[in-house]
């Protein structure tokens, strides 16, 4: 099926140039990383989709900002202009910036989690995951089954399973449930989004039993533009009435600002109900001086926080957005030609290449999605990373290797850095992997790993 690809709504001030080594060259690179893409240097990478995550491009208006970022310890002018544009989005009573979603997680998370207690979300990210983790508690992830058919096109395959949540609730008993947490858009699950009426049902479910409510709000701007051009009732809303309507559901949220606010480094907290939450908020605040600086700048230059700002307006524009989806659509609509199965419809920050359908013959054990972004850096040279069993790593309780309920090869798309041409060498270089699919027998064996977040150090090697 032809897809239009959305022109850009910019134009081009800034270059950074690239290089692409030969194959031998990138051959020898990627033993000496230990077949590991994190250990690549990012010189020696061609195209990068390890992540969304800070490698967006900023607008003149956000450089421009940078220049008058105020750099004072204390009740920075750039705060105040941070918290004057997210309350003005989110509606919430108290913003907290801190340094990047994993910053906001630390200081959070604890708050409300400890041992024997259990958080439940539609999907864990990996570093929300491990927050849970350390602070003694379990995560479980709750998502509808939809989700775990890649090849099944269903509309908000992120959703939470609301019915399966209440019975887990009911199974453990709902003192032991210390959060909820909504991942926007869910990330694990293929940046697949999240419907408003799930949001809802959701909060009432939390309300219900007395649990807190919040979201992990990193890709909350592609969210809404996902409800907008597709849930009942929502195609006359504007983005931002849609995103204060989410979080309207919500108690709380935690967020990478790496992502939605197009910025290089950032992150927030925020609170609903000031008044209800005094004692949580003096607590955040004493947790981000201790851990992140003074609650008015929470790890961030003050150039950052005026960046991020004017990102947070930025980011909710329909026409960045339309053309931001659209470049996913663009890629989603060359691999439905080439019969590459992705996690489908394709979400909002990166097509999730279903390595299994790929490389059926791998088993989880020998990381089939970790083995195809090896060879998409052989082929040429780009990086991507796995959202599989490599990267779930091993069970908290009996240290044995989990199995994850995708083995996804994720292409993350930068925002606002890579071109048409660009997105046809990457098609490219898939559909040549997959014709050499069935040559390639086996995957990857982990030879040393830390214990927890291992994906981002492990040493692996080739299985002959
Ligand atoms: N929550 C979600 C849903 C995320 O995707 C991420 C980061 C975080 C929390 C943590 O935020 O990186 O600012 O500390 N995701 C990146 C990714 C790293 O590549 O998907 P952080």
């Amino acid at each position: 099926m032809a897809v239009k690809y959305v022109p850009e709504p910019f134009r081009i001030k800034v270059v950074e140039p690239l290089r692409m080594l030969t194959r031998e060259e990138r051959e020898k690179r990627i033993a000496a990383a230990h077949y590991n893409l994190f250990y690549l240097k990012s010189e020696d990478v061609y195209i990068d989709l390890l992540t969304d995550s800070g490698t967006n491009a900023m607008s003149q208006f956000q450089w421009a900002g940078v220049m008058q970022g105020d750099e004072a310890y204390a009740g920075a002018s750039s705060y105040y202009k941070l918290i004057d544009a997210a309350k003005d989005i989110f509606g919430y009573g108290y913003i907290q910036p801190v340094h990047q979603g994993r910053a906001a997680e630390k200081v959070l998370l604890p708050l409300f989690l400890s041992e024997g207690k259990f958080a439940i979300s539609n999907m864990f990210f990996d570093t929300t995951r491990a927050h849970v983790i350390l602070s003694g508690a379990r995560a479980i992830d709750c998502v509808v089954p939809e989700a775990l058919d890649p090849s099944r096109r269903a509309p908000f395959k992120g959703n939470m399973d609301v019915e399966k949540l209440e019975k887990l609730i009911r199974e453990h008993g709902p003192e032991k449930i210390g959060l909820v947490v909504m991942t926007i858009t869910n990330n694990s699950a293929g940046g697949q989004p999240v419907s408003v009426r799930n949001v809802r049902e959701t909060a009432a479910v939390c309300k219900k039993y007395g649990i807190p409510f919040d979201i992990d709000a990193a890709r909350y701007a592609e969210n809404a533009y996902f409800i907008q051009r597709d849930e009942p009732g929502y195609a006359d809303k504007s983005i931002k009435e849609i995103v204060r309507e989410v979080f309207s559901y919500a108690d709380m949220f935690t967020m990478s600002a790496k992502k939605d606010t197009i910025v290089n480094m950032g992150g927030m907290i925020g609170v609903k109900d000031e008044k209800i939450n005094e004692k949580l908020i003096l607590e955040i605040k004493s947790r981000c001086i201790e851990f992140e600086g003074l609650y008015t700048y929470g790890g961030l230059a003050g150039r950052d926080l005026e960046a991020l700002a004017i990102g947070l307006y930025e980011g909710l524009d329909d026409n960045y957005l339309r053309y931001r989806v659209g470049q996913m659509e663009y890629l989603a609509a060359k691999f439905d030609d080439a019969g590459v199965i992705y996690q489908s419809p394709v979400g909002g920050h990166g097509v999730f290449l279903d390595a299994t359908a790929m490389f059926p013959h791998i088993p989880y054990t020998e990381y089939p999605a970790q083995a195809l972004c090896v060879e998409l850096y052989r082929e040429a040279g780009i990086r991507c990373c796995d959202i599989g069993s490599y990267m779930l790593g091993n069970d908290p309780d009996t240290g044995k290797q989990l199995k994850a309920d995708f083995e996804f090869s994720r292409l993350a798309i930068p925002r606002r850095v890579y071109t048409q041409a660009h997105l046809d060498v990457i098609v490219d270089a898939v559909i040549e992997v997959k014709k050499r699919a069935s040559g390639i027998k086996h995957g990857l064996r982990i030879v040393w790993e830390p214990p927890i977040l291992r994906h981002f150090q492990a040493h692996l090697e080739p299985i002959k």
